[in-house]
């Protein structure tokens, strides 16, 4: 039985001092042991947010990192530093950072592999655009986004990490996959694990929906046999977060 994961991205909201109060708000409202509950937050607020939720269930995660441990990488964030602050997950190659920042597959199977190193989850986002899923696409984007994100990873440390399917069509669209299609490319994700790692490995290895997902559409995506979890942007910086945990 794979436990749920409710992780919310944050994206580039909140400054350091809403971030805190924030945290407050929903510290008790969402302290459960039910899912696994992580919350990425910008780096600036990494500190403050774990020291809100000290001595809770919720973990505090970053939105990126570098694949390189240290150097002349001006404005980088390591693994190794992420690693140090006791950050326990990072989310890699989310679609935004793919399209706006360049993020190439090559980059996200790096900087996996560091965060492994660094005992730290990544939580690998994958999914197609409009125009791929309309022409027919989806299977193959997500066959190679998935190839190319896990080479040179073993078995035992796909088992360790967390995909988010997240088509960039329903991302911030309000136009969220139904339950059926939100499963269906989970389901053909697992399988692709499943060809290349095994049994064991696709049995464990925890895949999220991400897109538009709110608390009237949670539970339905959340109770699907493919879907263990979700990763939520609008509505994690929102106190009805709440509620979407509560669906997990
Ligand atoms: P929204 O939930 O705002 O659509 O964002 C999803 C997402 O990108 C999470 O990483």
């Amino acid at each position: 039985m794979r436990k749920k994961v409710i992780a919310g991205n944050w994206k580039m909201n909140f400054t350091p001092t809403k971030a805190e109060e924030f945290a407050q708000e929903m510290k008790n409202k969402i302290n459960t042991d039910a899912v696994d509950v992580v919350i990425c937050v910008p780096y600036v607020n990494l500190q403050s947010v774990q020291k809100v939720f000290e001595g809770t269930h919720i973990k505090v995660g970053a939105q990126n990192m570098h694949y390189m441990d240290d150097g002349a990488y001006t404005g980088e964030i390591s693994g190794l530093m992420l690693g140090d602050m006791g950050v326990p997950y990072v989310i890699i190659g989310h679609s935004e950072r793919r399209e706006r920042f360049g993020e190439t597959d090559t980059t996200i199977n790096l900087k996996t592999l560091k965060a492994l190193e660094h005992g730290i989850t990544p939580i690998i986002c994958v999914g197609e655009s409009q125009k791929q899923r309309k022409s027919g696409r989806t299977e193959n984007v997500l066959r190679k986004q998935i190839a190319f994100a896990l080479d040179e990873l073993s078995a035992s440390d796909v088992t360790k990490v967390v995909i988010a399917y997240e088509p960039i069509w329903a991302i911030g669209t309000g136009e969220v996959a139904t339950s059926k299609q939100a499963n269906e490319a989970c389901a053909f994700i697992r399988g692709q694990i499943h060809k290349r790692f095994g049994d064991s490995a696709a049995a464990c290895v925890r895949i999220l929906y991400g897109g538009s997902v709110t608390d009237e559409t949670a539970n339905e995506l959340f109770s699907m046999s493919d879907i263990d979890g979700g990763l939520i942007g609008g509505a994690s910086v929102v106190p009805s977060f709440e509620k979407v945990v509560h669906f997990g």
